[in-house]
């Protein structure tokens, strides 16, 4: 049965942001999350923990962090994708800590060795010290399971390593698989058949479903997850970002066409459209373009707002 409740998890400050060019101060990244916050955001992946020679633009992770005031019952995660990032997350104060950090792998080894330059074994065996280095600090970890429909180098990745690649985390430990899709190359069936890979090894509630829209796919797919019961998805404020490593991708599913679905299907996120489409819009002119949501873009075309080029 279709889920009547959904979360989503924020992105676009992180997976949005990661990928772009020009620098976007800190300060800016503070108001993203404030604003999301008050549009409803629960959940919202802040900032990563990783090699600022690897992606600069998150090299202000710790002043973003200590910078927001987080908001009454909201969880905050980071990517930590080794130790050395998880003891700097938690080199602030606790009061500043996320709630939950996220260790990257992949279900193809080539973008395993373009992302975070290791094998997908090896990337567990470096994940391993991290979740209970996690656990001990009471923090709950997610994996992110990269390129579950498809690699940029490799092509084509099938269910059966998707589910060799959540074994390994269940085994370590990890507490909730994110199957991500990302350079959007996922067709509905063959969503449901990764994710019911995943499923086989965690509960719906510990399963989520983190689709890139670059092939326009991404509606479908969710509704192809909802049918199965998965009821978390990641998405990203005015479909913001790409991965620096998937060259051609583009941002997560935007969180307003997600929540313009969601609402007109009755299904409750605890989000407020009217302001997300409002920080979509601002993100997007601060950015020097329009928001790439298309419900984000024709919402503010009806309040007769022009839409930056
Ligand atoms: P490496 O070069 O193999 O690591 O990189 P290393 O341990 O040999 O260290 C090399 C240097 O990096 C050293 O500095 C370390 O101190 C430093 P140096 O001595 O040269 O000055 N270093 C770090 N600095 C800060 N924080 C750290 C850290 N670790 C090492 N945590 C590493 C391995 C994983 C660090 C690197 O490959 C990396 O940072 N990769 C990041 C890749 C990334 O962020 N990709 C985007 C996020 S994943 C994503 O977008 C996918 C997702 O959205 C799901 C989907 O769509 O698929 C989640
Ligand atoms: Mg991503």
């Amino acid at each position: 049965m279709i889920p009547s409740a959904v979360t989503l998890v924020e992105v676009g400050a992180r997976d949005g942001l990661q990928n772009e060019a020009q620098p976007v101060p800190a300060a800016t990244k503070i108001a993203l999350v404030q604003r999301l916050q008050a549009a409803g955001s629960r959940e919202i992946e802040v900032t990563s923990f990783v090699s600022p020679k690897w992606v600069p633009q998150m090299a202000d992770n710790a002043e973003v962090l200590a910078g927001i005031a987080r908001s009454e019952g909201v969880r905050f995660s980071v990517l930590t994708p080794n130790l050395k990032g998880l003891e700097a997350a938690l080199a602030a104060p606790r009061a500043l800590w996320p709630d939950e950090v996220v260790v990257f792998g992949a279900a193809s080894e080539a973008f395993s060795q373009r992302n975070i330059n290791c094998s997908i074994a090896e990337s567990v065996e470096r994940f391993r010290p991290v979740v209970a280095a996690a656990h001990t600090a009471g923090l709950k970890v997610r994996a992110a399971i990269s390129c579950a429909l498809g690699c940029p180098y490799q092509g084509e990745v099938t269910p059966d390593a998707v589910e060799q690649v959540v074994r390994l985390m269940k085994d370590i430990g990890v507490d909730h698989c994110g199957i991500a899709d990302t350079i959007g190359v996922g067709t509905p069936r063959r969503v449901q058949a990764a994710l019911e890979r995943a499923l086989k090894h965690y509960p719906l509630a510990e399963v989520s479903g983190h689709f890139h829209d670059t092939y326009g796919q991404a509606l479908a797919n969710i509704l192809a997850a909802l049918e199965l019961g998965v009821h978390t998805f990641d998405t990203s404020i005015a479909g913001l970002g790409g991965c620096p490593y998937a060259k051609g991708a583009t941002g997560n599913v935007a969180t307003e066409d997600v929540v313009f679905m969601l609402d007109g299907m009755g299904i409750a996120t605890g989000l407020d459209l009217a302001a997300l489409v409002d920080t979509g819009g601002w993100i997007s002119g601060l950015l020097g373009r329009a928001p790439v949501s298309r419900a984000g873009k024709a919402l503010l075309a009806k309040r007769g707002l022009a839409v930056a080029a």
